[in-house]
């Protein structure tokens, strides 16, 4: 355990020891003074994404034309899909880029449900992405509450949300497991929350939602390439998970749903596409679904996205899971001294766990004006953080191109937003992006 210090000298001492400093030059940042705190929204440019944008629009979609779907394009989802593999601890097969994480999480839930036909029970928590709670919403109305779903499931199902055992910093992991019972046919979690950055122990709630005969979906969007995952050692049947976040794969790019192989040809997609067809270019009139994870394809790619990507995921590989755990975990230890050192007399509270092995890479800090202290902290002094309510001001660190200087530096821009009050100068009605 490091012993951490205050001083700006001790924050250049630990970037001078970090085996990782030179990644940063992989990287575009667009202003020197600029600290940017929301990686775990979204990741910066990679040179490497920018030069393949150049080359794809220039050369490829420019001069071959067509011809491009012969050179690369129709195997991208497959092919990205196993270098994120490497990333998430799946061997080849199992991994397809495509859609975004709410459709897949659609994809993939709808199957598992259809797949048990007999079970009425979904097990989440209030700490999932809203939007994960949507889309489960939405398939309850319309595999079990509809009259005749056209689809075998019938009668009243249910979602069970588990709560916070804490102040919303921690699952309540007693209540989740007593949740989780025979009729329970899907158990889905984000491996590392949204707000507070709690990880769940991804092979022990998997190994309890089996024992239970249930399956089991992670969503990885706060926990690719910020954490090491394993999936096929934790036997997860499903996982989802975005690209724009650690994975630097821009804005809006494809996300990816992995499908362990053991069940991947029992499953059925909900969304009957050629590009999940068995022989797509038949165009035979029946769907015949595609061998393995493929058949969750359902239309054509956003292909200029997806290679854009498919550059901007290098630096991850390269960097490798356990280097960058190791430089985050600091990171986030270190925030967490600096919020109790610097922060704490202005009344904030960390958000997060203090415990770094259930905490993913990044760090809320509580604060009751937190949504004027992020506008604060935005338009006067260059830093970037995000706010999530009711009083999250959430700090990513991506420890492939953020420094501790810089770390050091953000927290004293925010001191000094406390000790000016400039927060005071912005409404408190909030702005459509927060
Ligand atoms: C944990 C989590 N799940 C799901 C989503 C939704 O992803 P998408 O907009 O790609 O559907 C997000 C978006 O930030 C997220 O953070």
């Amino acid at each position: 355990m490091t012993t951490f210090s205050p001083t700006l000298d001790f924050a250049k001492k630990l970037d001078a020891q970090d085996p990782l400093a030179s990644f940063r030059d992989l990287f575009l940042l667009p202003d020197p003074n600029l600290i940017y705190l929301d990686g775990n929204s979204l990741g910066v440019l990679p040179r490497a994404a920018q030069a393949k944008a150049r080359e794809v629009v220039d050369e490829q979609w420019g001069r071959d034309l067509i011809r491009g779907w012969n050179k690369g394009w129709w195997e991208a989802p497959v092919r990205v899909g196993d270098k994120i593999g490497n990333i998430i601890g799946a061997s080849a097969g199992q991994t397809i880029v495509t859609d975004s994480v709410s459709l897949n999480l659609f994809k993939l839930a709808t199957a598992a449900l259809t797949l048990q036909p007999n079970k009425k029970r979904i097990v989440t928590d209030t700490f999932n992405f809203p939007s994960d709670l949507y889309i489960l919403q939405g398939i309850k109305q319309l595999l079990f509450s509809s009259p005749d779903s056209g689809r075998g499931v019938r009668g009243e199902g249910e979602i069970i949300r588990i709560g916070a055992s804490d102040n919303d910093i921690t699952p309540d992991l007693s209540a989740l497991e007593s949740a989780i019972n025979e009729n329970t046919a899907l158990v889905t979690l984000s491996h590392v929350v949204f707000k507070s950055g709690y990880i769940y122990d991804m092979q022990r709630i998997t190994e309890l939602a089996h024992a239970k005969g249930a399956l089991v979906l992670w969503d990885l969007s706060h926990s690719v390439g910020s954490v090491p995952i394993e999936l096929d050692k934790c036997n997860a049947d499903f996982a989802i998970g975005c690209t724009y976040k650690y994975l630097n794969g821009g804005p809006g790019a494809p996300a990816f749903l992995y499908v362990n192989q053991k069940i991947q040809n029992k499953l059925s997609s909900p969304i009957w596409g050629w590009w999940g067809q068995k022989n797509p270019f038949g165009f035979g009139l029946e769907y015949e679904p595609a061998d393995g994870a493929r058949r969750f394809l359902a239309g054509t790619q956003p292909m200029l996205s997806m290679l854009i990507m498919e550059a901007g995921i290098e630096p991850t590989l390269k960097a490798g899971m356990p280097a960058l755990r190791e430089k985050s975990v600091l990171m986030t230890d270190y925030a967490i001294y600096l919020t109790e050192q610097v922060l704490a007399k202005y009344g904030f509270t960390v958000g997060s766990p203090i415990d770094s092995n259930r905490r993913g890479s990044h760090v809320s800090i509580r604060h009751a004006e937190g949504y004027r202290i992020n506008r604060a902290l935005i338009e006067e002094m260059n830093v970037i953080p995000d706010f999530r309510e009711p009083d999250n001001l959430r700090l990513g660190f991506t420890p492939l191109y953020l420094s501790f200087a810089e770390v050091w530096e953000g927290f004293d821009r925010i001191r000094r937003v406390m000790e000016e009050k400039k927060y005071e100068n912005y409404p408190k009605q909030k702005l459509t992006v927060t």
